[in-house]
């Protein structure tokens, strides 16, 4: 694949540390300290897929394609309004596409699943224009009387269009089940026929072990896909890492002693926003022009399953 256009698109609502702190027993400088976020955009009276279709929109238009140009759309999302349809097949319709969509769910790691499914679409000549994009609202899923899950999150939508190219070198995707560490469960519609006990329990996160979970997978991954790709740690341009909490980043940038600047982070502004972070972090790097041909973008990511994935993508736009 190539990525000929990004994109992505944020809820108006900004919620700082200082604002949660008037609403929970919580301080700004413990969410400083603890994970590097100091304010989070949060969903109000937005709709998800409306996010998601800004961020569609803009990707096409950095890329000069119109939606009719598509050959399938990828949304990577865990929660929104619609069970059914698709948030890739709300997003069709609204930007005037008429191909092949599908969502798929695998966590925060969605976004590199996604990339993952689009090279194999490349790949067997199935598409030539691919939309991939990635749209969570995860402060519906956490419980606000919940102060050590509900002040890391953030809502957004991220996108990308990919074409054919020579531009993804390596990519891995991973999952392993571990209900117990992270979780969020909801209850269906009752039928005359349900004899089972059935609950809904918002997210349920074991924070440290999910943190050491992340920084084994995270650093295990991006050195396979390294290795893979015959490639060092020192010929990445950017690692773009799921923005969960800085602390893990960091940790891994310092296992691969590089400098910060290759490192990136948005997560003091927008706090984790599951599957989308990495699609909107790639958006802001492209828009600032901080990215140049030839240079090598590692992407990696984690989250609920427990999954993880890590790949390498030449940027080529
Ligand atoms: N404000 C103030 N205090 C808080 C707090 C908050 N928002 N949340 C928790 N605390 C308290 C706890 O109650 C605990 O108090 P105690 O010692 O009196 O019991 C104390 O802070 C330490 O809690 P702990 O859970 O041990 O903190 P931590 O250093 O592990 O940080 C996380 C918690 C969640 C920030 C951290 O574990 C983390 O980031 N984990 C990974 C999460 C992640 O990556 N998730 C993404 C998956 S996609």
């Amino acid at each position: 694949m190539r990525i000929i256009g990004t994109g992505s698109a944020h809820p108006k609502r900004t919620v700082t540390n200082d604002d949660l702190a008037q609403l929970m027993d919580t301080s700004d400088a413990w969410i400083r300290e603890r994970t590097g976020i100091c304010s989070r955009q949060v969903i109000t009276d937005e709709h998800l897929e409306d996010l998601a279709t800004e961020a569609a929109q803009r990707a096409l238009d950095d890329a000069q394609i119109e939606g009719k140009e598509l050959d399938y759309i990828i949304c990577s999302n865990v929660i929104n309004e619609y069970v059914t349809p698709s948030m890739a097949s709300i997003v069709e319709g609204k930007i005037g596409a008429s191909c092949p969509c599908v969502d798929l769910n695998a966590a925060c790691t969605g976004f590199i699943y996604a990339i993952d499914f689009a090279e194999a679409l490349l790949q067997t000549d199935r598409a030539n224009n691919i939309l991939v994009m990635a749209a969570e609202e995860p402060t519906r899923m956490v419980n606000w009387n919940d102060r050590s899950t509900c002040v890391l999150f953030g809502d957004g939508a991220g996108a990308m269009v990919v074409t054919k190219g020579n531009g993804l070198r390596a990519i891995k995707v991973s999952s392993k089940s571990n209900l117990g560490v992270l979780h969020y469960k909801r209850k269906l519609e009752p039928t005359p026929f349900i004899t089972k006990e059935e609950e809904h329990k918002p997210l349920y996160m074991a924070g440290q072990e999910v943190f050491k979970t992340a920084v084994t997978s995270s650093l295990h991954d991006l050195l396979a896909v390294l290795s893979e790709a015959g490639l060092t740690k020192d010929d990445i341009t950017y690692y773009i890492l799921h923005q969960a909490n800085f602390r893990i980043n960091d940790f891994i940038r310092h296992r691969f002693d590089v400098d910060a600047s290759k490192f990136p982070v948005n997560m003091d502004r927008y706090g984790n926003s599951s599957s989308a972070s990495v699609a909107m972090l790639l958006d802001e790097l492209n828009r600032m022009g901080r990215l140049k041909k030839g240079d090598l973008l590692a992407f990696s990511a984690f989250g609920a399953g427990f999954t993880s994935g890590a790949c390498i993508i030449e940027w080529n736009k």
